[in-house]
């Protein structure tokens, strides 16, 4: 949670940083601030309550605050409510130092303390502060460099940081570290820019660093020095993004969110394609041989939010096709659990962004009990995917709406993958079967872009549920998989209370809850579980619900049982999440619309929890 960007060069510093800060506003938007120095070697700090539009408005995009050399911050409040005052950057009290910061300084308290008796004075509710305090502290204690500053507060510091700060000593100069929050470092033309992600640099280069963690950086004027904890200089290999600027742009859709979701058929098609040489799956770019392959006891699937959905869809497929038993945990409880992992385990870790924080402990706790460890991973060079054994690439793109849409579909395609694989290899599946099957594959972009054909229907049928207070999604198997993402787009952008349920757990307690007019989505895309889920459906009805059926096309007649019908195209079954979560998704956007609510940002969330 929280952006941050920098920049040194010749430009000027606020308008780079502003234009970098609303590409990463998807991350925090309660409050932004910049600090940019100028000519005279002063310090100009400019913050507003709100979102960015508000810090734009104060300084005329940026045009007001000169200065050649900034540092920027969107906000998502963790310690002190959002106001200005909390608001970054922050400052030590003389001004010596100033820093952005993303991330959590767990014992901040315990530093304030500290401080506080060495007589340094506090203005506002946040950890943020404390930590510049430190390193101003650290910086007059021992006379010495930015970086052994920093260095001696790093190792002071418990919690996670990518800390972006100045020093008035070092005019031209922005000193950066990081520990379990994500920053890339850019440079093109003599300039230099910093980032959380890559979308708030990808107009002004595409030459990247990733800076390790528990390293620092000193970022001047198209050129980064880089140092570990000692503060010995450390080398760096620059790489290139392959992602182009126009990715992050709306082109032309009202939001991003809706832009993504039609992006799906191609970046599903692409993420298939990635892999797939001569009919066959070639896993060498992921990592996995057929040794290894052979060798899984057990798999692990492990991940948070939206992905942790692809992983209960995905643990049907793989126990289905590759017979291989599943077990799928959150980032957040299997990380505390002390998990008994059977050393021939694979643990997959399935993240959007690769820097989920439960996510990543539970990857790391993975490799320390000796377990071999696989990411599905949308973002490159991200923490998760650069400490799992192996990586496979989703080739969704920068996903910038808040509700994730196409990186879903990419994962599970990535999962299906894995699946089909998988049972290939163990000699599960005939050669036959798993040809058949990738076809079925191949037909899934194709698919997904008729469904949107008809999305006006959806767009219909929301305008309608526009002011529901309660919705539920039932269903069985993997359609219950289905309902866990159906009802999460629901709730996370139109602010309806709404509920997955397996269907046959109905009856032991959330049948009471059904009243005249709740709406009741069922999804029934297995053909073994339809008749048990429309049973379920009808008993609400009884109740007062208002039914809507999602199935496939050709196989029932939903009509004779529901009030509104949504069809998806014919599909293997273990593959139908793939499509039946589409006119969910547009459920979720055309309710969030009709109710004029912030699509792309809905309140209290960010797309990547960086923090506990
Ligand atoms: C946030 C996002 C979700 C996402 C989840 C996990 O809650 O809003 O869309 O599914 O984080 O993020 P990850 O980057 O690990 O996939």
């Amino acid at each position: 949670m929280c952006g941050i960007v920098g920049f040194t060069g010749v430009q000027q510093a606020a308008p780079i940083l502003l234009d970098g800060l609303s590409k990463l506003e998807y991350r925090g938007y309660d409050s932004a601030g910049i600090a940019v120095r100028n000519g005279e070697n002063e310090t100009e700090v400019v913050k507003a309550k709100g979102r960015l539009k508000a810090l734009a408005e104060k300084t005329d995009n940026g045009a007001t605050v000169l200065g050649s050399c900034g540092i920027g911050h969107t906000r998502w409040a963790t310690h002190g409510e959002p106001s200005e005052g909390n608001a970054h950057p922050h400052k030590s009290d003389d001004g010596n130092v100033v820093a952005v910061h993303n991330g959590i300084i767990e014992n901040y308290l315990e530093l304030k303390e500290k401080l506080t008796r060495k007589g340094y004075v506090f203005y506002s509710e946040t950890d943020t502060e404390v930590a510049v305090k430190l390193i101003d502290y650290y910086y007059k204690k021992y006379e010495g460099t930015p970086i052994d500053a920093i260095n001696h507060a790093m190792v002071r510091i418990r919690g996670s940081y990518a800390l972006a700060v100045m020093f008035k000593d070092y005019p031209e100069e922005i000193y950066v570290s990081r520990k379990d929050s994500p920053m890339i470092l850019g440079i093109e033309d003599g300039e230099s820019y910093i980032a959380s992600d890559v979308p708030a640099i990808l107009k002004y280069t595409r030459n990247v660093y990733y800076i390790g963690n528990m390293e620092l950086a000193c970022v001047r004027k198209g050129e980064i020095t880089f140092y570990n904890l000692d503060g010995e200089e450390i080398e760096k290999e620059l790489k290139t993004i392959e992602w182009d600027a126009e990715a992050a742009e709306k082109a032309g859709f009202e939001h991003f969110m809706m832009k993504e979701i039609h992006e799906q058929p191609k970046v599903v098609g692409d993420t298939l394609n990635s892999v797939l040489k001569d009919g066959q799956f070639d896993l060498s770019s992921v990592g996995l041989s057929e040794e290894e392959i052979k060798d899984i006891s057990q798999i692990y699937i492990v991940a948070c939010g939206s992905a942790y959905h692809v992983g209960i869809a995905a643990q049907y497929v793989i126990e289905d096709l590759a017979k291989i038993p599943v077990r799928v945990e959150l980032g957040s409880e299997f990380r505390y659990r002390n998990p008994l992992l059977d050393p021939k385990g694979l643990v997959i870790v399935i993240s959007q962004s690769g820097e989920t924080a439960d996510s990543l402990a539970a990857l790391r706790e993975s490799k320390e009990k000796g377990v071999r460890t696989m990411a599905i991973v949308n973002v490159v060079g991200s923490s998760i995917a650069r400490e799992a054994d192996s990586v496979f690439y989703t080739l969704a793109g920068p996903e910038i709406a808040v509700a994730t849409t196409k990186a879903y579909s990419t994962q599970l395609m990535a999962t299906y993958i894995l699946a089909l694989q998988f049972a290939k290899v163990r000699g599960e599946i005939s050669d036959e079967t798993y040809k058949n099957m990738i076809a079925e594959l191949q037909t899934i972009p194709d698919k997904i872009a008729k469904i949107l054909e008809d999305k006006e229907r959806i767009q219909w049928f929301a305008s309608k549920q526009a002011n529901a207070h309660d919705v539920f999604f039932v269903g069985r198997g993997i359609d219950y998989a289905i309902c866990m993402e159906g009802s999460l787009k629901m709730k996370e952008i139109s602010y309806i209370h709404s509920e997955a349920y397996a269907a046959g757990e109905l009856k032991h307690g959330t049948i009471s809850l059904i009243e005249d007019d709740i709406l009741v989505v069922g999804v029934l895309t297995q053909p073994d579980l339809y008749e048990k889920t429309i049973s379920n459906m009808v008993e609400c009805r009884s109740r007062g619900a208002y039914l809507m059926g999602l199935t496939t096309f050709g196989q029932y007649n939903v009509e004779d049982s529901t009030d509104f019908a949504v069809y998806i195209p014919k599909i293997d079954p273990h593959f139908a999440t793939s499509l039946a979560v589409i006119p969910l998704q547009l459920l979720g956007y055309y309710i969030s619309v009709a109710k004029g609510l912030e699509v792309d940002k809905p309140r209290n969330l960010a797309k990547s929890v960086t923090v506990e």
